[in-house]
């Protein structure tokens, strides 16, 4: 797994660098009850992602769409920030982390307390009618009866996730950029680096002389090519234990 002493570098990293990035994944979000997209148990092993997941299907076919949207609502509703999110807000009010892009449209981070975050795969908590724009919180569209319909026109709701097919919001591709060529660190926690553009933001940072450090129980296409240094641990545990050090290393 992990030592302290990679605790440690990590914790001295993030006091020494003078702008700190985090990049965050599925995996970021694990420890609060919410499963992955890829591997095993994953949401892709249930739904093949280029059907349930794109654009088109939900337009056409919101039947099918929303079997999988339903699904994820019922995970992520309930579900609380946990260790690593609030991890990450502390390093934030300690004014040791610029921003969090994250690809999480679950918005764990914003409850966790964390004020810079950019949501590159947008979000679920609200909804908008793909016809006349209303937009609703997804606490209020009704699950019982899928696909849910616009109570003001009757059209299709749709999160406001980016779904496949659809571009990137652009100022949510602008910040980041800015953000990942600007870094000193960036960390990279809970993702598998393999959907893109979010997956080009490492890449960005280290070509512009960042350090990379990868926060994730596995290896990953970062691990070897674009990483500084890995911590193999979960997010929540590993960032928990990181804050903690940070905190020492300043008082000492
Ligand atoms: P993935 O499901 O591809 O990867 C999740 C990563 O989390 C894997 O590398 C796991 O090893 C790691 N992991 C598992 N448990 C963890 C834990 N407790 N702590 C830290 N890491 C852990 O998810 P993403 O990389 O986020 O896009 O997927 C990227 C995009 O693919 C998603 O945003 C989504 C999906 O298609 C859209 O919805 C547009």
């Amino acid at each position: 797994m992990y030592t302290d002493a990679s605790i440690e570098r990590l914790a001295r990293d993030i006091v020494a660098s003078k702008k700190t990035v985090a990049l965050s994944g599925a995996g970021m979000s694990v420890e609060s009850g919410i499963p992955t997209f890829r591997g095993k148990g994953g949401l892709w092993e249930k739904y093949n992602p280029e059907e349930y997941g794109h654009i088109t299907t939900l337009r056409y076919h919101p039947e099918r769409a929303w079997i999988m949207l339903k699904d994820m609502q019922l995970a992520i509703l309930p579900a609380k920030p946990n260790a690593g999110h609030y991890a990450l807000a502390e390093l934030e009010a300690l004014g040791l982390l610029s921003s969090i892009i994250t690809q999480n449209v679950d918005g764990l981070h914003h409850v966790a307390g964390s004020k810079n975050v950019i949501e590159f795969h947008g979000n679920l908590q609200t909804t908008s009618c793909m016809d006349c724009g209303f937009q609703q919180p997804s606490s209020a569209v009704p699950l019982d009866t899928i696909p849910p319909r616009c109570p003001k026109c009757n059209g299709p709701v749709k999160p406001d996730a980016v779904f496949f097919g659809e571009a990137i919001p652009l100022d949510a591709l602008t910040r980041s950029h800015q953000e990942a060529q600007s870094c000193e660190l960036m960390l990279v926690i809970g993702t598998e680096a393999v959907v893109y553009p979010a997956a080009s933001m490492p890449e960005i940072a280290r070509s512009a002389g960042a350090k990379v450090v990868e926060i994730n129980p596995s290896r990953t296409p970062l691990t070897d090519f674009i990483c500084t240094y890995s911590i193999h641990g979960p997010a929540g545990e590993v960032l928990a234990k990181v804050v903690g050090k940070v905190k020492e290393l300043r008082k000492g």
